[in-house]
C-alpha cells in the first residue's frame, strides 16, 4: 500500500509554565522541616545536584506535600490543557517527586529528565540572589535572527513552581548565598487514549 507522504511534520514548540502557590506561607515550611529532617537520616542521592543533597524519589508519599500536590495537579492540568493536544490524552501521573537541597557552592549541571514527558521544579525556601534556573534554548542553532537564541532564565522564589518539557536541558549556576536553596523537583508522565 503506497504511503501518503506528509508535506510538513510539526516538531513541537515547548513552553515553559511559571505559577505562583498562595498558600506557600503556610505550607513551606512543613515541607521544608521535612526535607531538613530527611536528609539527615541518609545520604544523598545522585542525581543532577553536585556538593547538595537530594532525597528518594518517592517524597509525594510524605504527608507534608499532600496540599501543594493538589495545586501541583490543577497547574499541570492548565499547562497540558494549553500547550498539549488533549484530544489524544488519556491522564497524567506524577511518577517522581524528589526533594533538593543546594547549599552555598552548589550547583546543578545541565541535565534534561529521560523518560519523562512533564517535569517541575517548586521552591520551598530560596536564598536572595538565588542563581537562576537556565534552560536551553533548543533553537539556539534554528533561524536565530527569527526566533532568537538566548537561554531562558527564571529568578527562583518562594512558592513559585515551573513546569516544562523533560526534554528541556536545564542547569543551575554556584549558589554563592550562605543559605541553601531547597526545593522540590517531580517528572509526569502523560497517556494516550
Ligand atoms: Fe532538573
Amino acid at each position: 500500500m503506497k504511503k501518503k507522504i506528509r508535506e510538513l511534520t510539526g516538531i513541537n514548540t515547548t513552553y515553559l509554565g511559571q505559577y505562583k502557590y498562595k498558600d506557600a506561607n503556610r505550607v513551606n515550611p512543613k515541607i521544608l522541616a521535612r526535607i531538613l529532617e530527611l536528609s539527615k537520616e541518609y545520604p544523598s542521592v545522585k542525581r543532577s545536584n553536585e556538593l547538595g543533597w537530594q532525597s528518594k524519589k518517592d517524597f509525594y508519599k510524605e504527608p507534608c506535600v499532600a496540599e501543594l500536590g493538589q495545586f501541583v495537579q490543577t497547574c499541570l492540568k492548565r499547562y497540558i490543557t494549553k500547550n498539549i493536544n488533549t484530544s489524544i490524552i488519556k491522564d497524567w501521573r506524577i511518577t517522581d517527586l524528589w526533594a533538593n537541597i543546594c547549599p552555598k557552592y552548589s550547583y546543578h549541571k545541565r541535565h534534561t529528565h529521560p523518560n519523562s514527558d512533564l517535569s517541575g521544579a517548586y521552591y520551598v525556601s530560596v536564598p536572595k540572589n538565588a542563581p537562576e534556573l537556565i534552560f536551553t534554548n533548543p533553537h539556539r542553532y534554528m533561524r536565530p535572527l527569527i526566533i532568537g537564541s538566548a537561554d531562558t532564565a527564571i529568578s527562583p522564589t518562594d512558592g513559585l513552581l515551573v513546569i516544562f518539557d523533560s526534554g528541556l536541558e536545564h542547569e543551575v549556576n554556584i549558589n554563592l548565598s550562605d543559605e541553601p536553596r531547597i526545593g522540590l523537583s517531580f517528572n509526569c508522565q502523560i497517556n494516550k487514549i
